[in-house]
Formats: structure tokens, sequence, C-alpha cells
């Protein structure tokens, strides 16, 4: 068996949470999953816990609250909170990490600062309470998710952001400015390929510009490897039910980054988004 693989999250958005997928990933040292309350139309929580009971011991599995059904998002404390109850009921365990989904979609300009207070404190008392070991905020668009003053926010466990080659210059640095000012212990990244690897731009450029040894690797490779930099993140959360490419991912995790090439990127994808 191959050592643990603590960088790489198996993301289950789009996945049919297939057992065999759930064990290969073990095998190969994958030892996090990521899904939300909303998944599989709400019903990851429950179809884990009927086809890995077993498994789910040896994973960590971060989960998110705030989307309901009827195609609603909330931020609102007390429903928060049934939601994480909900979750570690649903699972036959409580989850490891409890992210607010997208927070940014429930907040409006005038209610934002006491709102996103609360939340954060919901999911910061619930894992003082064992609820929940950890929390996080996942974000989807940083840019929307202006914060208080510093210090008004307990500081989270994990922070996570869109990550990769397809991520704009403003998602990027407003993850950066974000990280900054809520110091989460642990920033994780999320959807390195943009949530396909059959878009056309795929076909259009080659990833491995962005290795030091290029030829050891394919392209789609290089791209994941390439998204722990972009930004700077500790584990990507990666979407597969293909187990022989979550086994590509986990290699790609030795891959060496040009880091030349990567800050270049980052210049000319700044330089792009300046108004001319
Ligand atoms: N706001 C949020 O909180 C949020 C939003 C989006 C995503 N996420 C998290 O991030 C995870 C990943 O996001 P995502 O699934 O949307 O997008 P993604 O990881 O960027 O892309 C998933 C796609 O990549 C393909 N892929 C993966 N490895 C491959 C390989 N080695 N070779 C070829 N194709 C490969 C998969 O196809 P195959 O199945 O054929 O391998 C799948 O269709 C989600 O599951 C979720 O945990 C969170």
């Amino acid at each position: 068996m191959r050592p643990a693989h603590p960088r790489i999250v198996l993301g289950l958005h789009r996945s049919r949470h297939g057992r065999r997928l759930l064990t290969r990933a073990l095998e190969l040292g994958v030892q996090a999953i990521d899904t939300g309350s909303n998944y599989l139309d709400f019903q990851s929580h429950r179809t884990l816990a009927n086809v890995a009971s077993d498994l789910l011991p040896r994973l960590t599995v971060s989960t998110k609250v705030g989307y309901f059904p009827g195609a609603q998002h909330s931020l609102a404390p007390d429903r928060l909170r049934r939601a994480t109850e909900r979750a570690a009921s649903d699972l036959g365990r409580e989850p490891d990490v409890v992210f607010l989904h997208n927070p940014e979609h429930s907040l409006t300009e005038a209610t934002r600062d006491d709102l996103l207070e609360a939340a954060c404190s919901t999911l910061a008392d619930a894992c003082a309470q064992g609820l929940c070991d950890r929390w996080g905020i996942s974000s989807w668009d940083p840019r929307l998710l202006v914060i208080p003053a510093e210090g008004e926010l307990p500081r989270p466990d994990v922070l996570m952001t869109r990550a990769g080659l397809l991520v704009s210059a403003d998602i990027l640095d407003a993850a950066e400015r974000l990280a900054e000012r809520l110091r989460p212990r642990e920033a994780w990244g999320m959807s390195p390929f943009g949530g396909s690897t059959a878009d056309a731009v795929w076909d259009r450029f080659d990833p491995r510009i962005f290795l030091r040894e290029p030829r050891t690797s394919t392209p789609i490779q290089a791209a994941f490897r390439a998204a722990y930099r972009l930004p700077s993140v500790s584990a990507v959360a990666v979407g597969t039910d293909n187990p022989g490419h979550l086994g590509e991912l986990t290699d790609a995790l030795d891959l060496e980054l040009d880091d030349h090439m990567i800050q270049q990127y980052r210049e000319l994808l700044r330089a792009r988004s300046q108004p001319v």
C-alpha cells in the first residue's frame, strides 16, 4: 500500500458514490472525502452510510451546510445547526469538517456582517459541542465575501476556494486576501479542472510547461499539480468517479513545479485582467 496522500481530497459533488471508488481511494492513500448536504440530491450522507459505513471511520469526511431543498441558500443559525446535527445522524458519525457552503450567496450588503459572524459562530459552537471536529468556509466566489473588521469572525480551521489554471486573476487575488484576513489553519483548493477535463480549453495548451520535468507526466496530471499553487493550498478537492483517474492524480503529487513559470502565469493573468 502506498503512503498516505493527505493533500488529495476526493470530491463527491459529481460522484455516483460507488463503494469501489472509496475502496480504491483508501488503497491509494487518499484518506479524505468532501461532500455536501445537498450532494446526490440531498442523499449523499445517507448513501455514504449505506454503501460504506465500514470505510467511513478510516476516512476524513468534510461536508457543507447552507444549501437547502428548493435551491435555497441560508445562513440562519438554527438551520445551520439542524443541518449539522442531521449530517452527523445521516452519516452515522460526526463529520471531521463542516463548511459554510458558498456563504456569499446568502449575504446582502445590509446583513452581511452580522449574518456571517453568526453563521461562523454557529459552526464553531457545533465543533465545541462535539458535532464536528473542525469548521470552515467554502467559497466559490470569494470576491463577494467581504468580511467584517479584522478579528470579528471566529478563525476558521479550513478555507476552501477554487484552484487551478482556469481560475481568473481576480478570484485568485480575492481568495488570497480572504486567507490573509481569516488566517485559516489550512487552505484547500477545489475544482482544479473547472468541473470537467472534457472542456475544449484543455486541448488548447499543454500544462506540462509548469513542470520542471515535463516528460514524466500527462497534461491532466500537470494541470492538477499546478492547482496547488494557484493559489497556494495544502490540499485540493478533486472530483473523479474513475479509480484509474484517481491513481493518475495521486501519482501527480510527486511532480515538481517550475516556480518561475507559475509566477509568470500569475503575472500574465493579472495583466489580462487590467482594463486597457
Ligand atoms: N462551492 C463549493 O463548495 C464547491 C464547488 C465546486 C466543487 N467543490 C468541491 O470540489 C470537488 C471537485 O470539483 P468538481 O468535481 O466540480 O470539478 P473538478 O475536480 O475540477 O473536475 C472533475 C472532473 O475531472 C475529471 N477528472 C479527474 N481526474 C481526471 C483524470 N486523471 N483524467 C481525466 N479526467 C479526470 C473527472 O472525470 P472522471 O470522473 O471521468 O474522472 C470529472 O469530470 C467537488 O466534488 C467538491 O468536493 C466545492
